[in-house]
């Protein structure tokens, strides 16, 4: 096993660093506080190609690994978690869909807009009543002539304000519940599509959260991805490197909240020392230093068995699980270290805290995650040491 990363990755690591301490940094606090993103700021890290990671060269993109990919949005995500949400949907939920799942026609046609960054996307999968029981997704399509005919609404859809496209899970055949929904790309001009209610949140305040409704949309059938009535297991397999993008996320977050915390109890000084300097913080930091090796290192190895063509569903959930948490451990630890000062807007913390939160929810929540995982024990061990009949 090699824990050195390659020069590539180093290498993006370190202008996504550059990028996110000169451009993301200094305007975090402002942003979340006017809860909007200039285009401007996306149009920059379009520039340095971070909407098409993952995508192969021939397309436009940087045909770098999951690695580096994850790399890249641990160092967004540390100055900025609400920016990282845009770049990892766009990233690893939709234009990885269109890659796996499109025919060379939709590839040709849709991932050099995307991989530029000239559009950006967003998935839309949940419903108002499709939450963590994402099969039940109501939103329908009915065929007729060339086209689907789309009525129904979608929530909690990231980047809703800024999207071109839309990657929407419909019911094909209702009868067929999970097994009838169908994946189309749906272009944000299409006449019935509306944008609606833009979501007022706890954390990630300058990233888009809204409702997408449709009312007789009519949508090619040519933006069919992948075959109908099987949208259901795209969604779930781009879950999986969704999770794996949520979970550096959080470790971005975590690896934030970290950074303040020492730095501010090197130098706040109570009872005529510093704060650093009483065990009872040196503890806190031990912990909080140690928990953020782990959600990191699970993290890149879900990355290294995606780059190496592996299944990587337990490991991506298991990932995300265990950063998520830890990014709300830290942040509460750091806030806690700063004491009043923590828990106003001066100090980042208070974001960083705000911000952990969406994390144990978004693209599973931790109750999913830790259904996803021993669903994958449990089949594994099933398949490695069958029981035997009982008698
Ligand atoms: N990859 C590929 N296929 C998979 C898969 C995976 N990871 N997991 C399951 N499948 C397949 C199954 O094998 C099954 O195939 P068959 O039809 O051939 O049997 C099919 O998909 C259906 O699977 P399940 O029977 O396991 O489905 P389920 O209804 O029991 O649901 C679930 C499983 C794990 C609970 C799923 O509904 C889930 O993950 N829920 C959480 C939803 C979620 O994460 N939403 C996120 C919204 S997007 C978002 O948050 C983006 C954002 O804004 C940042």
């Amino acid at each position: 096993m090699n824990f050195e990363y390659t020069d590539e990755q180093k290498m993006a690591r370190d202008t996504a660093r550059e990028f996110a301490k000169k451009r993301l940094a200094p305007l975090a606090q402002k942003l979340d506080e006017e809860e909007h993103t200039p285009r401007e700021l996306y149009a920059e890290a379009a520039e340095l190609g971070f909407f098409g990671i993952l995508m192969p060269e021939e397309y436009g993109g940087l045909g770098l690994d999951h690695v580096a990919y994850c790399l890249v949005m641990e160092e967004i995500a540390r100055a900025c978690a609400a920016f990282q949400v845009c770049l990892t949907v766009h990233n690893s939920l939709v234009s990885t869909a269109l890659l796996k799942f499109g025919t060379e026609e939709q590839r040709k046609k849709w991932l050099p807009q995307l991989a530029s960054g000239a559009k950006i996307a967003a998935y839309s999968l949940s419903e108002p009543g499709a939450g963590s029981d994402a099969g039940s997704v109501k939103c329908a399509a009915r065929l007729e002539g060339g086209h689907y005919v789309l009525n129904g609404t979608k929530s909690w859809i990231s980047s809703g304000d800024v999207a071109d496209y839309f990657l929407v899970f419909v019911q094909t055949d209702p009868a067929l519940k999970s097994r009838g929904v169908s994946c189309l790309f749906v272009e944000r001009n299409t006449p019935g599509l509306t944008v609606g209610k833009k979501e007022k949140k706890l954390g990630i305040r300058s990233s888009s959260t809204n409702e997408v409704h449709f009312k007789d949309a009519k949508v090619p059938a040519a933006n069919l991805i992948g075959t109908a009535n099987e949208g259901f297991k795209v969604a779930l397999t781009q879950l999986d490197g969704g999770r794996m993008g949520i979970a550096a996320q959080a470790v971005g977050i975590a690896q934030a909240a970290f950074d303040e915390a020492v730095s501010y109890t090197r130098q706040r000084q109570q009872f005529g020392k510093n704060l650093a300097d009483f065990q009872a913080t040196q503890f806190k930091l031990a912990d909080m230093s140690m928990k953020i090796d782990a959600a990191r290192l699970l993290t890149l190895r879900a990355a290294a068995l995606l780059d190496g063509g592996k299944k990587a569903t337990r490991e991506a959930s298991a990932a995300k699980l265990f950063a998520s948490e830890t990014a709300n451990q830290v942040a509460y630890q750091a806030l806690q270290l700063h004491g009043g000062n923590g828990y106003v807007r001066e100090f980042p913390v208070e974001r960083y805290f705000r911000d952990a939160r969406i994390t144990e929810i978004y693209e599973g929540t931790s109750e999913i995650q830790r259904l996803v995982i021993s669903r994958e024990v449990l089949k594994e061990a099933a398949e490695t040491a069958p029981v035997a009949a009982a008698r």
